[in-house]
């Protein structure tokens, strides 16, 4: 296997022993935005729950969800109110055209997201929301280390969300934060330790495992068993009650926060790479100072998307189809259908090398060509 599309970005010594030794967070993440408050939550979709009762949002109104975004924020906000669907731009943000056309009586709030770690213009949203007396809710789950204006997102909104799930950029197996104007319910306590530390080690062996396979064994293995339960998981939502984070979880998170500015630049560095080796017919966003890279996603067309992920898996490269599917009913929002129907993330993770993240170019254009007949010299440099 050459790299996989998710990492960990924990060392096993790390997980055991994370060397922060006074374990201040989230304050060091407060610092970094515009809040004063925050409450943990067992999850970000949970948070979600959390912010939309903050702000008193009730089961007749609705809010402005896009349409491209995960199963887990459409439930979610169904718990509590009406989801109505914006579609996104082609850097798949909310489109705020789209977003004043959906508007209507019952509209209370916006949930714009930071896909894939690229940032919304949160400064628009922001105005548009002032102009038609909405709450803003910003999901950051995709956006640790996103920044707008050379400051970490979550400056413009009224509540903003974080996921700290594995493979996130900052993980604490499972758990998310609200961010919020006033204190929250003071949380529970985390019964849970030495259960989520286990895990996370699990995974953090099972990853390596999976890095290590060879595309043949990794193919069937990925298909047939790890994206159904994975499927079958992600929408669940849990009780949204604040849960303390323990303090093994926030020394680790205060770890991830210390070591994320560099896995920040080693993501861009990887971006640049890309976007000077793919050839002409595969799209990407543009390499960006301020996005995080959570994700690395190339659009193609979509005829040639399953062949293509098909064949780079069998040659090692363990890309994703984040999102092959749009939360919007079909037809309503034609760029999100559009964007998930040629969607492909390459891996991108920091603990990948210049080596490989070459190499992957080299095999994803290769392989293009052959799908596509197409020819010529491709480096863009
Ligand atoms: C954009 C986005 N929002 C919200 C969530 C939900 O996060 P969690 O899994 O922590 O509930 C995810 C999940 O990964 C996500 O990618």
């Amino acid at each position: 296997m050459l790299a996989l599309t998710e990492s960990l970005p924990l060392g096993l010594t790390d997980i055991f022993s994370p060397s922060a030794s006074d374990s201040m967070f989230p304050e060091p993440l407060l610092e970094l935005t515009g809040f004063q408050h925050s409450q943990p939550y067992p999850s970000c979709r949970t948070a979600i729950v959390g912010a939309l009762q903050a702000a008193e949002i009730g089961s007749e109104q609705e809010v402005l969800v896009p349409g491209y975004t995960c199963y887990a924020v459409q439930r979610a906000v169904e718990q509590v109110t009406t989801p109505v669907y914006v579609d996104v731009t082609e850097e798949y943000t909310m489109d705020l055209t789209h977003a004043a056309r959906q508007m209507s009586p019952d509209t209370a709030a916006i949930l714009p997201t930071h896909l894939f770690g690229t940032p919304c213009n949160m400064i628009e949203i922001a105005q548009f929301a002032t102009e038609h007396d909405l709450v803003v809710i910003e999901d950051a789950a995709q956006a640790i280390g996103t920044l707008l204006n050379s400051d970490q997102v979550a400056q413009y909104s009224d509540y903003c969300t974080f996921s700290f799930r594995f493979y996130k950029d900052a993980t604490a197996f499972g758990s998310g934060l609200l961010l919020s104007p006033t204190p929250g319910p003071s949380p529970s306590a985390d019964g849970q330790l030495l259960d989520q530390r286990l895990q996370l080690i699990g995974i953090k062996l099972f990853t390596e495992t999976m890095g290590a396979l060879p595309g043949r064994l990794y193919r069937p293995l990925r298909e047939r068993v790890l994206d159904p339960i994975a499927r079958s998981r992600s929408d669940a939502v849990e009780p949204a009650e604040p849960t303390a984070l323990s303090r093994w979880q926030r020394r680790l998170l205060d770890h991830q926060l210390d070591t994320l500015p560099e896995r920040v630049r080693t993501r861009q560095n990887h971006a640049d790479r890309y976007a000077a080796r793919l050839p002409d017919g595969i799209d990407y966003l543009e390499p960006a100072d301020e996005c995080s890279y959570f994700r690395f996603p190339i659009q193609v067309a979509s005829e040639l998307r399953d062949p293509l992920s098909a064949r780079l898996r069998e040659r090692g490269v363990g890309c994703s189809k984040m999102y092959s599917y749009t939360v919007a009913p079909e037809g309503t929002c034609q760029t999100a259908d559009r964007l998930a129907d040629g969607i492909l993330n390459l891996p991108i993770h920091a603990g990948i090398d210049r080596l490989t993240i070459d190499r992957i170019a080299e095999i994803t254009t290769d392989v293009y060509r052959e799908l596509d007949g197409a020819s010529g010299t491709v480096v863009r440099e």
